[in-house]
């Protein structure tokens, strides 16, 4: 296959917009489409690499709710490729959890705060499954972080955030300020940052990195900054940026085969 368009090292790859959760402010929530067969997405994965990319980013939707995301991660290193997947943390298989040992992946789970304001968040009470399924997979040798969306009014999450980390011997926060993406969009008004707010939580982050920097790494994610490389479960490429209007659609992924409905 040669090389028809330039893409970065990772992109972020939508096996479902499918998902076990229901967040108020879901930047990707269920449009009405595909699941796709699991042949499909190996033949996306190999046009990724075709046009090198070298790690695939499973993200959704729920990625773990497609039943063979095993098989694409074990695909993805078959084909000598990276992997890393970002999960609710809801359900776990342990067919998962062995792919994800073998091949090294790297897991980002998202987790909001304490159980009352998680569980408000993701629309169900998940707190104790997405604890769960962290020291499931904290004690299965896989490296795990977590990433936290940040919302107007609950600045005081970002302490919480790390300090479960450092409880529970995770290295690594990602905290994301909301952007008004998806369902997002509709709800600007309960969970958009002020101005002051982003200001704060920019200088806090900053601060918390360089006090903590011996014990865990803390990150600040701004796709409302930094647009990302997306392939959608209908095979469209789209650089996302901090609105849906501003989207570029980049390339339709060509396929042969016909996707099914769930
Ligand atoms: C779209 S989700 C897909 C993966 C998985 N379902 C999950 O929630 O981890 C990827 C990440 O985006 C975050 N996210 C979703 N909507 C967001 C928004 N409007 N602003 C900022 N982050 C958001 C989620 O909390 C999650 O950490
Ligand atoms: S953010 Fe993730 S968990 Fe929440 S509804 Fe969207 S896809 Fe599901």
């Amino acid at each position: 296959m040669s090389k028809m368009i330039n893409l970065p090292s990772m992109i972020c790859f939508r096996v479902t917009r499918f998902c076990n959760a229901r967040c108020g402010f879901c930047l990707a929530p269920p449009d009405g489409g595909v699941h796709p067969p699991v042949a499909i997405l190996k033949e996306r994965i190999d046009w990724l690499f075709a046009n090198e990319v070298k790690t695939i980013h499973f993200c959704g939707g729920e990625p773990t709710i497609h039943h063979q995301l095993h098989e694409l991660i074990e695909y993805v290193h078959l084909q000598h490729g990276k992997s890393k997947l970002t999960t609710n943390g809801i359900a776990l298989p342990d067919r998962l959890v062995r792919a994800l040992y073998t091949t090294k992946t790297q897991v980002k789970v998202s987790l909001h705060g304490p159980a009352a304001h998680h569980n408000e968040v993701v629309g169900c009470d998940a707190y104790d499954k997405t604890v769960t399924t962290i020291h499931r997979l904290i004690a299965a040798g896989i490296f795990t972080s977590v990433q936290t969306t940040i919302v107007s009014g609950q600045l005081s999450v970002v302490d919480w955030a790390i300090q479960f980390c450092l409880d529970n011997g995770i290295k690594r926060i990602s905290f994301l300020p909301f952007i008004p993406r998806g369902n997002g969009l509709g709800q600007r008004s309960k969970y958009e940052l002020s101005a002051a707010e982003r200001r704060t939580l920019h200088d806090l982050v900053k601060q918390k990195r360089h006090k903590l920097m011996s014990r865990i790494d803390i990150r600040l994610l701004d796709f409302n900054a930094t647009p990302i490389h997306v392939v959608e479960p209908d095979g469209r490429l789209v650089l996302e940026k901090a609105t849906e209007a501003m989207d570029e659609l980049l390339y339709r992924i060509p396929e042969a085969q016909v996707s099914i409905q769930i």
